[in-house]
Order: C-alpha cells, then sequence, then structure tokens
C-alpha cells in the first residue's frame, strides 16, 4: 500500500496537517486537547472517559496504514469527557518492527500535535524487571532509553528530554493511586523478545521494563511541545527474569485480566487533566 509519508521528499508534518484536517472533517470536532494511544491491556478505557461522538477508521486519514497486529483496531475516536475537553483514542499504533520506517511510527502523535493536542498519554504492555512487581502491574513511565539506534527527529534539531514525562502528569497520577509505581521504560525494536542477556543489560543500563514501543513516540511529542503521560502494563516479567519462555498468548491474556482495573485507572486520571 502506498503511503504518503515513504516518499522522502514529503514533509511529515504536512501530512499531519492534512489528516488533522480530515480528522476535523470526518469528526466534526474542530480541535482536541488530549490523545490517548491504547496499548495491550488499556483499550477498554476508551468506552470509560467519555461519550464517543464519532469513530473513523485510520486508514481514511493521509499517512496511516493498517496496523498488523492481532488485538490493535484501526480506529481513531473522537470522545467528549464530561469536563467538556475533548480527546482522541489512536487505535491503530503502529510499530518500529513492522519495518514502514519511525515516520509512520509517530504519524498519530503528530497528526494528533496538528489537531491541538497538548497532552499525548502513551500506553504499552512491557516486560518487567523488578522482580517485585506481579504481571497485571501498571506502572507510570518516569523516563527511557531509546535502544532503537534511531530517531523520530528529522534534521539538526536538538530537543531537551529532560523530564519528557511529565512530573506534573506523574504527580497527577499517583493523586489518584498513591501506590503506583514509576520505573524506565527501555525500547527494543523488536518483534522478538529479548534475551535474558539483552535482559540482564538492560537491568544494568538502568531499565525497569521492557518493550518495543513508546520512546519514539515520547520524543515525537516532546519535539512538538507535547506533555507525555507514559504508562505501562507489566504483562509478564521479561525473559530470563520469569521462570518460563514468553509467550504472545501470555501477553495479552495478562492485558485482559488486568483491562478493567487500569482502564478504570487510567480513565480516572484522564478526569482530572
Ligand atoms: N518484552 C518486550 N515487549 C513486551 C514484553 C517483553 O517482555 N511483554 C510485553 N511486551
Amino acid at each position: 500500500m502506498t503511503n504518503l509519508l515513504d516518499d522522502s521528499k514529503t514533509d511529515p508534518f504536512e501530512v499531519a496537517e492534512l489528516a488533522a484536517k480530515r480528522l476535523a472533517e470526518l469528526t466534526g470536532v474542530a480541535a482536541h486537547d488530549i490523545a490517548l494511544t491504547l496499548g495491550s491491556g488499556w483499550a477498554k478505557a476508551a468506552d470509560l472517559i467519555g461519550e464517543t461522538v464519532a469513530t473513523i477508521d485510520a486508514t481514511e486519514l493521509p499517512g496511516f496504514s493498517k496496523p498488523v497486529v492481532e488485538g490493535h483496531v484501526a480506529t481513531i475516536r473522537s470522545i467528549l469527557l464530561p469536563s467538556g475537553k475533548r480527546a482522541l483514542v489512536l487505535g491503530a499504533r503502529t510499530h518500529f518492527y513492522e519495518g514502514h520506517g519511525v515516520r509512520r511510527v509517530v504519524h498519530g502523535v503528530r497528526t494528533a500535535a496538528a489537531a491541538g493536542v497538548k497532552v499525548m498519554v502513551l500506553t504499552n504492555g512491557a516486560g518487567g524487571i523488578k522482580e517485585t512487581w506481579k504481571p497485571g502491574t501498571p506502572v507510570l513511565i518516569s523516563d527511557h532509553i531509546n535502544f532503537t539506534s534511531t530517531s523520530s527527529i528529522e534534521g539538526a534539531k536538538f530537543i531537551d528530554l529532560t523530564d519528557a514525562y511529565s512530573p506534573r502528569l506523574r504527580d497527577l497520577a499517583r493523586s489518584v493511586d498513591p501506590t503506583l509505581d514509576e520505573g524506565v521504560y527501555m525500547q527494543f525494536r523488536g518483534p522478538h523478545y529479548e534475551t535474558p542477556a539483552e535482559v540482564q543489560m538492560a537491568k544494568g543500563m538502568g531499565a525497569h521494563l521492557v518493550g518495543m514501543s513508546t520512546a519514539l513516540e515520547t520524543i515525537a511529542a516532546r519535539e512538538l511541545g507535547m506533555e507525555v503521560l507514559g504508562f505501562s502494563l507489566m504483562t509478564n516479567l521479561a525473559a530470563g527474569i520469569q521462570d518460563h519462555p514468553l509467550s504472545h498468548a501470555e501477553v495479552l491474556e495478562a492485558g485482559r485480566e488486568a483491562e478493567g482495573r487500569i482502564s478504570a485507572l487510567l480513565a480516572e486520571i484522564i478526569g482530572r487533566i
């Protein structure tokens, strides 16, 4: 399938502007305030945060492509929150491991920014390195290690990533649930899970969570001046830390089991933003 973003001569921010314009036409909502990318285990939050006023197929917007992973849906929802704010739920995450390039990975974030969004909520399922965490534990992302060997920034733009995961939003999340723990998320390319040796390396480097998304999206959001709230659902202990091999089915199952609980928590946090 051809995608405007694949032509290196196209400006990805112009494609995001086009997508945001079409989004406004299709949803009837001129601008949005908050956007959410809901990873494994977080999808129910979309039903809990407010009233869905429009659902569109993401592939109707310039630059979006079909997701390849089971359990990921290519829809974008516009939701009216009780506060009167407008939220966009981006159900069409493109992962870096799909091999379509970083532009497609961060296009949802750029489209959200072009649609007026100031707060980007990024969620994922991840492997946990802290042995005290149990599968099903939601963890606030406090920082990341981008282990993809690439960046979402094009050109010589030097973006500050101190406090990339907004301390204000982390405090707000803890005001809803004071027991929330936080940790450093390390993005690997995937799609294979890590080896036990890689998990030990990640631990030595200061990571508490390993996964295959989020860091590149956060960098794109920070380039555009958005505040980022990041959440991992710890679906499993990382390879070599748990006593059995990893499976995608196990990750999905942990997501399903935790979904109601963590989605309700996220919805309550969104209500206070
Ligand atoms: N590693 C990478 N990504 C993941 C994991 C993991 O252990 N669990 C869920 N997503």
